[in-house]
């Protein structure tokens, strides 16, 4: 039986993980946790919460005892917008957090998935259909906790036999969290302003193209990952997925097709431009489809459809 704890579960991907994974093993079984707690939220009211701040090695460790956790969605980071202007902090939360989850599982046997990141890449990767081994020197300091907590579950998982699974997400959309600090955000921020003001001022220049992908696919890729067979994994911690790869004129023209009068402008932020122009245009997840049979279900068509169905009913 799963026993699962989440961590970062109050982040925009914690918490629908935290409830896609108790509908999937029950609701006893899957903690989530966080560095607060946070009135109101759907997660203090429905199953158990924790109290975990991943910078504390201590706290870690007595929950997954306490639980007798065997499996951890490590999700508690920093973004990479944010993580420029403190460095330090992300460093100390994207790092050792990640060295605390790492030792945890190895003294408790547990499995653990880690996302990395488009953000792991840098710009001397080739932009456009970005291999998934390549060349990874990125120049935030996000992405270099990315690379670093890539290679140290390689370590954990050759050196120690910890079972550690990862994805490099692209930008994740969703209406339930709001982002915090990421680069990609303006993808989310563009439809709420669309539904609520009919306008958006976007602070990425047009042409800037990511990848990005809709939630119910970044939450269904992480499962099918953890859950595949380990014979048929040639690669473990840092598979490219993606859903789909735009820019804002594109979204902006997509959303324009529902609602006409929608508006947008560009008011560029030169930190995040420069590390959008860092990262890869779309990459290229053909390992992930052949090893474990990675499949989006969403294109950007799709989810603008589904996020504008939500969203209107959401802010009415
Ligand atoms: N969405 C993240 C960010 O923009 C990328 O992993 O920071």
């Amino acid at each position: 039986m799963k026993k699962i704890l989440v961590t970062g579960a109050l982040g925009q991907i914690g918490t629908e993980m935290v409830l896609y994974l108790r509908d999937l093993y029950g609701k006893d079984n899957v903690i989530a946790s966080g560095r607060r707690r946070k009135e109101g939220n759907i997660l203090m009211e429905d199953g158990i919460f924790e109290l975990v701040n991943v910078t504390d090695s201590q706290g870690l460790h007595e929950v997954v005892k306490k639980h007798k956790i065997n499996t951890i969605y490590h999700l508690a980071a920093v973004l990479s917008a944010v993580g420029e202007s403190d460095p330090q902090r992300l460093w100390d939360v994207n790092m050792n957090g990640l060295y605390y989850t790492l030792e945890v599982a190895r003294e408790f046997g547990c499995d653990v998935f880690i996302p990395s990141s488009i953000a792991a890449f840098g710009p001397e990767t080739p932009k456009n259909n970005t291999p998934q081994d390549t060349i990874q020197r990125p120049t935030s300091i996000y992405g270099v906790s990315k690379v670093a907590g890539e290679l140290l579950c390689d370590y954990y998982s050759a050196k120690f036999g910890v079972d550690t699974r990862g994805l490099r997400y692209p930008g994740i959309i969703s209406h339930t969290t709001m982002p915090g600090g990421g680069t990609t955000d303006y993808a989310v921020h563009i439809y709420f302003e669309a539904i609520k003001n009919k306008k958006y001022t976007c602070f990425l220049a047009e042409g800037t193209s990511m990848d990005m992908m809709y939630m119910p696919d970044a939450l269904e890729s992480a499962v099918q990952l953890m859950e595949a067979d380990p014979q048929k994994l040639k690669h473990r911690n840092a598979f490219n997925v993606t859903g789909m790869s735009f820019g804002p004129e594109d979204i902006y023209a997509e959303i324009k097709k529902h609602i006409p009068d929608f508006e947008m402008d560009y008011d560029v932020d030169p930190i995040r431009q420069a590390i959008a122009d860092s990262w890869p245009n779309s990459l290229n997840d053909s390992a992930a489809r052949e090893e474990w049979g990675w499949n989006p279900k969403y294109d950007l068509a799709l989810m603008t459809e589904d996020m504008l169905k939500v969203l209107r009913e959401k802010l009415k």
